[in-house]
């Protein structure tokens, strides 16, 4: 059985409810998930995984300097280095993610595979076309 692992940074919810329901539809594909906030996500637990979903909320100044808050960069820069899964990233915000996703990605560089998924949401909630979206990342090779 694959192993995805799912960790997300949220400051008022609408994340949490992303990473949830990312996790809900990777256990309804056969994959054994867990779905974790930062502080609460043991970095041991990345070690074996295939897969690992990593998203945190939009913060900037709206239209511009959009990036990881800080706690999620702590995550990452404590994390241990680790080849082996494969990694998608996600993101809500309200107006635009701009920076966010490629902040996000830079933070990754050295630690882990460079994402082959990218989903943003609104309103936390996964559309018709990020199952479609998670459909095709887990069927690659
Ligand atoms: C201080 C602050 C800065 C924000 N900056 C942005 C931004 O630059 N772009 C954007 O689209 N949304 C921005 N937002 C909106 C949040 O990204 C959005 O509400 C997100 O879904 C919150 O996720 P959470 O509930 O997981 O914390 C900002 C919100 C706050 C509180």
């Amino acid at each position: 059985m694959s192993k995805a692992v799912v960790v997300y940074r949220s400051h008022s919810g609408v994340t949490r409810r992303y990473g949830e329901e990312v996790g809900a539809f990777l256990t309804q594909r056969g994959i054994a998930t867990s779905v974790a906030s930062v502080g609460d996500c043991d970095p041991m637990t990345l070690a074996d995984a295939d897969y690992l979903l990593l998203g945190c909320w939009t913060s900037g100044l709206f239209l511009i300097l959009q990036h990881p808050d800080e706690p999620w960069l702590a995550f990452v820069r404590d994390m241990p280095e680790t080849k082996r899964p494969r990694v998608a990233l996600f993101t809500t915000y309200m107006l635009a993610t701009g920076s966010q996703l490629p902040s996000m990605r830079t933070a990754l560089v050295g630690k882990t595979n460079v994402p082959e998924l990218e989903l943003k949401s609104r309103n936390g909630h996964l559309s018709t076309a990020d199952e479609r979206a998670l459909e095709r990342f887990l069927a690659q090779h």
